[in-house]
């Protein structure tokens, strides 16, 4: 028959062991006896809770923070049809940043942000000159610059005619300075 083990005896090898233990014990149960938890096990626990709760709150400030949906306006727009511009003319138009210019080859658009410091030019008719108001750049009608700062001409916008025949300007595009749309 196998001996009795103390209860007193199983507590004081079990050392920080936080599961009560109930005796009498057969020889052998401490072998059997489920894992108990420990303070540190407790701890590392809560620790890791802890951290990961952190972390999921952060994540939900930051995705909270950055909107999923742009409020700017599309880089690709209609820009009326192309008899709307006279021969000779460039029309600025003001909510999408862009000047069109209708010359007799055709079409083309400008982006109206310097290539300095990304002021905004403006277009002097009777000079027909494009100068930026901030540290005097100034660009011919083309968009090549030839005065102040500015380190190259001003982006020209791809253009296209649309199915129902207006212009679609996509200003993601940038195209070379030779580029005119014939209409
Ligand atoms: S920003 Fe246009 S010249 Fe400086």
């Amino acid at each position: 028959m196998a001996d009795k083990i103390d209860v007193k005896y199983l507590k004081s090898i079990r050392g920080n062991a936080t599961t009560e233990i109930k005796g009498p014990y057969e020889p052998g149960a401490l072998l059997d006896h489920p894992k108990t938890i420990t303070r540190r096990c407790l701890f590392w626990g809560a620790w890791l809770s802890f951290w990961g709760l952190v972390g999921m709150w952060s994540f939900s400030v930051v995705r909270y923070l950055i909107p999923r949906v742009s409020y700017e306006p599309s880089s690709i727009f209609k820009a009326g049809k192309p008899e709307d511009y006279p021969l000779g003319s460039v029309t600025f138009i003001e909510t999408r940043k862009v000047w069109i210019i209708r010359e007799e080859k055709g079409v083309y658009a400008l982006i109206a942000v310097c290539t300095h410091l990304s002021c905004q030019p403006r277009w002097f008719e009777e000079e027909q000159i494009f100068k930026c108001p901030c540290h005097g750049g100034q660009f011919y009608k083309n968009g090549v610059n030839f005065a102040g700062p500015p380190p190259k001409p001003l982006a020209r916008a791809y253009v296209e005619v649309s199915d129902d025949g207006r212009l679609l300007v996509d200003k993601e595009r940038i195209v070379g300075l030779d580029f005119i749309l014939p209409v």
